[in-house]
């Protein structure tokens, strides 16, 4: 079957066509059509994701990658379709009404058996860009709807594998843990059976990328500030090692020994909520221990940043390891699959990786390259794991703002 899938929650506008086939079990992808337009640049300027100019981005974006995505899927019919007012009454916006009655009108209904789009969590006034313009959609071409839970998402594109132009899942073992690691989430998530969740923890202030993202604007780091860090921390990692390299051929030549300061970190910053028990996070005091340091240090150098984005890190790090370390005992999961814009790190891979060592009866998964961050892929192959399951809902699609699968 062919899957239109729509993904609005955040700052990525997505649309993609996902052909799918096989069930549960040996359920195999193509991807025919993939349309993502990234906002990132327009919300720079913010240091962070403007909801409203999130919305008037995707109302502007979600006709044009539509007709992108069906071109490149060879789906568009042009054609008549005969369109009445009541199909876009969910659209508030005139511009965006007309530009959509526009669309529709000029376009007869493609090959296409479902319409997936994502309906929470994230932000309000973007999940309803997608989501009016989707049952719109599905309503003047009667195609059946279905809403997608943007966190099963991103857990199916960690289970993913790709070849060449192939999807296929890797079958899971149950339980399965999840970590769930974005600007707007970071959880833990037991998938107990598919569609079956608990939640184990969850963030009580800022998520993990929106940690990323503030600590590298106090730095003077543009937005997305995840892979500024990322990269500043490298250097100063790099630095330290060849600080060390230096000392140590110091120290043969000298035929003596130096305590070398420059290789080890001195900024030191906490890590919240390490020694509780619960599997809740909290990140919002790591980003203000960074604000007053960088205050405290009045002027920063290059080296300076760099050593700061390296202790945040591993702070960061230091905290998603252990909570992940209990949440595997606690659960007895047999399966780690980590999601969400933040797993494209490599350190924190690198964190959870020696980590499993420990547990070599668990896999590791992530999500594959391209997959990481927001994307419509993630919500079409979703949408056809419960399609397939019988779990297309007969609750209208609504948008469910900051509640998560678990609740
Ligand atoms: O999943 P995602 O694309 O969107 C949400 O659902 O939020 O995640 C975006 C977040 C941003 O906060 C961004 O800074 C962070 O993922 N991010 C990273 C890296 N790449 C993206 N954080 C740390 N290291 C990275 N390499
Ligand atoms: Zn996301």
């Amino acid at each position: 079957m062919n899957i239109l899938a729509i993904e609005t929650s955040c700052d990525e506008t997505a649309v993609s066509l996902v052909r799918a086939e096989g069930d549960l079990e040996q359920a195999r992808f193509e991807v025919i059509g993939d349309a993502l337009y990234s906002q990132a640049a327009k919300h720079a300027s913010f240091g962070g994701v403007y909801p409203n100019l999130a919305k008037r981005e995707h109302q502007e974006n979600l006709v044009p990658l539509t007709i992108r995505a069906l071109t490149e899927a060879k789906l568009l019919q042009a054609g008549e379709c005969i369109i009445y007012d009541t199909f876009t009454d969910g659209i508030r916006e005139k511009k965006f009404r007309d530009d959509v009655t526009a669309f529709l009108r000029t376009h007869a209904k493609p090959d296409i058996d479902l319409i997936a789009v994502t309906q929470g969590p994230g932000l309000e006034p973007a999940l309803w860009a997608g989501i009016s313009f989707a049952k719109a959609v599905a309503t003047a071409w009667n195609i059946p709807i279905i809403g997608i839970d943007h966190m099963e998402g991103h857990i199916v594109s960690a289970l993913l594998k790709k070849d060449k132009q192939t999807f296929t899942l890797v079958p899971p073992q149950f339980p399965v843990l999840s970590l769930l690691i974005s600007g707007g989430h970071t959880e833990l998530v037991l998938m107990k059976a598919w569609f079956e969740y608990e939640l184990i923890g969850r963030t009580r202030d800022d998520a993990v990328g929106e940690a990323f993202d503030k600590v590298a604007r106090i730095l003077g780091m543009p937005y997305p500030g995840g892979p500024e860090i990322d990269r500043a921390a490298k250097r100063a990692r790099e630095r330290a090692v060849q600080s060390s390299r230096t000392a140590r051929s110091e120290m043969k030549k000298e035929n003596r020994i130096i305590y070398d300061t420059k290789a080890n970190n001195v900024i030191l910053l906490p890590r919240p909520m390490i020694h509780d028990v619960a599997s809740d996070f909290s990140f919002s005091g790591l980003k203000t221990a960074v604000l007053y340091l960088v205050r405290d240090m009045k002027e920063l150098s290059d080296e300076d940043r760099e050593n700061i984005a390296r202790e945040f890190e591993d702070a960061v790090r230091d905290v998603l390891v252990l909570k992940t370390k209990r949440a595997i005992e606690k659960t007895g999961a047999h399966m780690l699959v980590v999601g969400g814009g933040v797993s494209a790190n490599g350190y924190i891979r690198a964190g959870l990786e020696t980590l499993l060592k420990e547990y070599p009866d668990v896999s590791l998964h992530y999500p594959t390259e391209g997959l990481t961050g927001d994307n419509a892929i993630m919500i079409g192959i979703a949408a056809y794991m419960r399609h397939t399951a019988g779990k297309t809902q007969n609750e209208p699609v609504v948008a469910t703002g900051s509640q998560t699968l678990a609740n």
